[in-house]
């Protein structure tokens, strides 16, 4: 018989995702590929085999007899590297303030930015790494993060640096998105910046990351900056993604379309010719509930629509200073109370359909036989429980490329 590193038996639901290798749409998205009393064999960093009865020797197995398997969570909309803190900003969003107005009140992005530009690297590192840390214990096996919170070459590339050494150091995998069109910096005109952006920042970009990001919204960037920026990273080999109309529709939605970005995210106030034009060209919506949550608005991006139209959707935590959440749990939650998404479509969204919005579902986001063998084991009877019983860790053992965390 052979030996393997791990055994996880009996899971009462092992839900593998098993299924197409592109992203899920529509009832596709339903379809978990559960394995009830399923068991998983990991071997050399890999799921060696998955099924009912596994006949292996083990140097370790775990029981997870009554309880839940899944891959680990994949949080693919992240500013995981900033300094700082923006709690004062509670008592303005009290107040009625909305995230423009908080903005122009010297919070914002722009205070991150300060914040940020004084910050050692080291403090910036560490700080980064506790967030890591959290994410790990709460189930996110691979993330996205973001530069952003330096708005000059020389901090937005200390960023993307430190992302780097992040992902070397930490078990959770990182990929990394180029954003310095983030906002513009007081100091600069916007056309100004926008030439920064694609003269002196990018060539060096270029190898620290594999995306290239814009904050496409009234008052930051406008559609044609966006893409001038977006194209131009397209010759330095980064592939485009957008914040798209978070707080006001620019036709965002459809500018990811004509550009063919891997993901449109936020999407909360996109037009319906834009969000058809996403689902045709198959650009994954990237939905971060957290957000409208932290700004306390009443409103959620339309995922009903967007699921009916087509678009295969994401769901990630869009932690940064304003939405400060590393919980990929509580935005799964999120998405089934406040956006009306089944437990299934929000589950796919947080694993597979993640994974390829970040275009890594060649090796992780479901449980399949030669995928990396990052698997959760959460202690719920089902995967129903994942958004019903909200408020504490349901995570019980986090396995990171074959070992236990
Ligand atoms: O995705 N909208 C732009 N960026 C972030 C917020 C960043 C911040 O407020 O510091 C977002 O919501
Ligand atoms: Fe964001």
């Amino acid at each position: 018989m052979e030996t393997v590193d791990i055994l996880v038996k009996n899971a009462n639901e092992l839900i593998t995702l098993k299924g197409p290798n592109k992203p899920r749409i529509k009832n596709e998205i339903n379809n978990l590929s559960i394995v009830k009393n399923g068991s998983i064999a990991i071997k050399n960093e890999k799921i060696l085999d998955i099924g009912k009865n596994l006949k292996y020797t083990a140097k370790k197995t775990i029981d997870a007899s009554g309880k839940t398997v899944m891959p680990g969570f994949v949080d693919p909309h992240t500013h995981l590297v900033f300094a700082g803190s923006r709690e004062f900003e509670l008592d303005w969003k009290l107040k009625g303030l909305s995230y423009m107005d908080i903005l122009k009140k010297g919070g914002g992005i722009v205070y991150t930015v300060n914040e940020t530009r004084k910050a050692k690297d080291a403090d910036l590192l560490s700080q980064a790494r506790s967030r890591l840390d959290n994410m790990l214990r709460l189930g996110t096996t691979t993330c996205e993060a973001k530069s952003g919170y330096g708005l000059d070459t020389k901090t937005e590339l200390r960023i993307l640096k430190i992302t780097k050494k992040l992902d070397d150091i930490h078990p959770i995998d990182i990929v990394g998105t180029f954003l310095g069109a983030h906002a513009i910096p007081k100091d600069k005109k916007t056309n100004e910046y926008v030439d920064i952006v694609i003269n002196e920042m990018m060539p060096n970009a270029k190898g620290l990351a594999k995306f290239c990001d814009v904050f496409c919204e009234k008052g930051v960037f406008t559609p044609a900056q966006s893409k001038r920026i977006l194209e131009t990273g397209k010759k330095y080999g980064l592939i485009p993604k957008i914040h798209a109309d978070e707080i006001v529709d620019t036709g965002g939605a459809a500018l990811a379309a004509e550009i063919g970005a891997i993901s449109a995210d936020h999407l909360l106030m996109s037009n319906i010719d834009g969000l058809k034009q996403m689902a045709k060209k198959g650009v994954i919506g990237v939905m971060l509930p957290g957000t409208p949550f932290s700004l306390m608005m009443k409103d959620y991006a339309d995922a009903r629509k967007m699921i009916n139209f087509g678009i295969p959707l994401a769901l990630a935590t869009d932690l940064n200073p304003n939405c400060w959440i590393e919980n990929m749990q509580f935005i799964i939650q999120l998405a089934c109370v406040n956006m009306k998404m089944t437990p299934a479509e929000a589950i796919c969204a947080a694993t597979f359909n993640a994974a390829c919005s970040v275009g890594l579902n060649n090796n992780i986001g479901s449980l399949e036989k030669g995928k990396q063998a990052d698997i959760i084991i959460l202690d719920i009877p089902n995967h129903k429980f994942l958004p019903y019983h909200y408020g504490i860790n349901l995570v019980e053992t986090v396995i990171k490329k074959g070992v236990i965390i």
